[in-house]
C-alpha cells in the first residue's frame, strides 16, 4: 500500500522532507570557510560531521576552516591523507580529523579508533562511505561539488542532517 493511501501512516509534506537538508552555492573558497565557521561555532562532543565529494572538492579546505575557527587562533591542520587522523585538543573541544581514502576495507577502520573520537569529541571525517556502517548514521554530511565552468571556484554544498543535527541545521545557512 503506497504511503499516500495508507491513514496509519503519516504524509510527509515536501517542506518537512526538506527540514533535514540544506543546499547552498558557494561562489569562492571564502564562503566555504564560512560555512565551515559557522559549522565550528555548532559543534559539540560526540557530533559526527561526514565530508563527501570527489578528490579536489574542498573536504579538506572545508575541515582546515572549521579547525581553526574553533581554535580560534591559527593552527596547522594538514590533509590527514596519509596519517589518517589527527587529533586537536582545542581548549572547549577535542576534534579529530579522520581521511578515509586509503582504507580500503572498514575492518582496517579498528586500529583508528574513532569510537574514541566520538566519545571524548567530535569527529569530522573525509570520505565517511569508505566505513560502511561502522560510522553511526545520525551524522550531519557535507557533500561538496565543483560546479563547472566557474573557473573551479564555486561549489555546491548538500548538507543533510541526521536527527541530532535537525535543529541545529538552519544556523548553517548565511
Ligand atoms: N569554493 C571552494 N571551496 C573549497 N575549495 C576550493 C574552493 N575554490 C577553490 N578551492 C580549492 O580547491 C582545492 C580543494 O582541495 P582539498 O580541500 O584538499 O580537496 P579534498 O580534501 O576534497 O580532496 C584547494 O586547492 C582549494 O583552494
Ligand atoms: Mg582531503
Amino acid at each position: 500500500m503506497s504511503r499516500s493511501t495508507d491513514p496509519s501512516s503519516p504524509i510527509i509534506t515536501d517542506t518537512e522532507r526538506e527540514q533535514d537538508r540544506l543546499r547552498l552555492f558557494l561562489p569562492d573558497l571564502a564562503a566555504t570557510r564560512a560555512l565551515a565557521r559557522r559549522l565550528a561555532a555548532l559543534l559539540r562532543p560526540g557530533d559526527l560531521v561526514g565530508l563527501e565529494g570527489e578528490l579536489g572538492a574542498g573536504k579538506t579546505e572545508f575541515a582546515r576552516a572549521l579547525i581553526t575557527a574553533r581554535a580560534g587562533a591559527p593552527l596547522e591542520v594538514p590533509s590527514p591523507t596519509f596519517t589518517l587522523v589527527q587529533r586537536y585538543e582545542l581548549d572547549d573541544l577535542v576534534i579529530t580529523h579522520a581521511d578515509l581514502y586509503r582504507i580500503a576495507d572498514p575492518s582496517e577502520l579498528d586500529e583508528l579508533g574513532l569510537d574514541e573520537a566520538l566519545a571524548d569529541g567530535a569527529l569530522v571525517v573525509e570520505w565517511p562511505e569508505r566505513a560502511g556502517a561502522r560510522l553511526p548514521a545520525d551524522r550531519l554530511t557535507v557533500r561538496l561539488r565543483e560546479v563547472p565552468s566557474s573557473g573551479e571556484r564555486a561549489r555546491i554544498v548538500e548538507l543533510e542532517a541526521g536527527p541530532s543535527w535537525i535543529a541545529r541545521l538552519r544556523a548553517l545557512a548565511p
